[in-house]
């Protein structure tokens, strides 16, 4: 079934010129971008973010770098798309991910591990409307 999923590059991604690249992957898989921007992380927002994990030791760590430098927020849309991203980014510590993943490809550190993606439709209708207005999230068509 069709469903939407939340992805963020990391600022190492942006930092490194990977964000090309990491798009690319999604595209040829054949998911469809349905919102997409460059912006800067607020406290605020990161806190909201990463609420969950608020009182763990990685909490503050993990809130300071994703406001370190700009992120891309993107919403894309296809066939079980939350699970399917999470197989495509790989395990979240990349010394555990899959090689040919993009955490297995791009990074070696559980701290700057490249991207972000929602673990469930429900996180991701939640991180959508955290980062989106509905009006940024766009239909249309798309060819294949
Ligand atoms: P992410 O998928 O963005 O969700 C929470 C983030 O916390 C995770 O990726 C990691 O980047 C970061 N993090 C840092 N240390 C840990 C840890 N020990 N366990 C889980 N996540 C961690």
């Amino acid at each position: 079934m069709s469903e939407r999923t939340f992805l963020l590059l990391k600022p190492d991604a942006i930092q490194r010129g990977l964000i090309g690249e990491i798009i690319s992957r999604f595209e040829k898989k054949g998911l469809k971008l349905a919102g997409l921007k460059l912006l800067s992380v607020s406290r605020e927002l990161a806190e909201e973010h990463y609420a969950e994990h608020k009182g763990k030791g990685f909490f503050e760590p993990t809130v300071s770098y994703i406001m370190s430098a700009p992120v891309v927020a993107m919403v894309w849309e296809g066939p079980e798309a939350v699970a399917l991203c999470r197989t495509m980014m790989g395990a979240t510590n990349p010394k555990n991910a899959d090689p040919g993943s993009i955490r297995g490809s791009y990074a070696v550190d559980i701290s700057r591990n490249i991207i972000h993606g929602s673990d469930s439709v429900e996180s991701a209708v939640r991180e959508i409307a955290l980062y989106f207005k509905s009006e940024e999230i766009l239909d249309y068509a798309k060819a294949g």
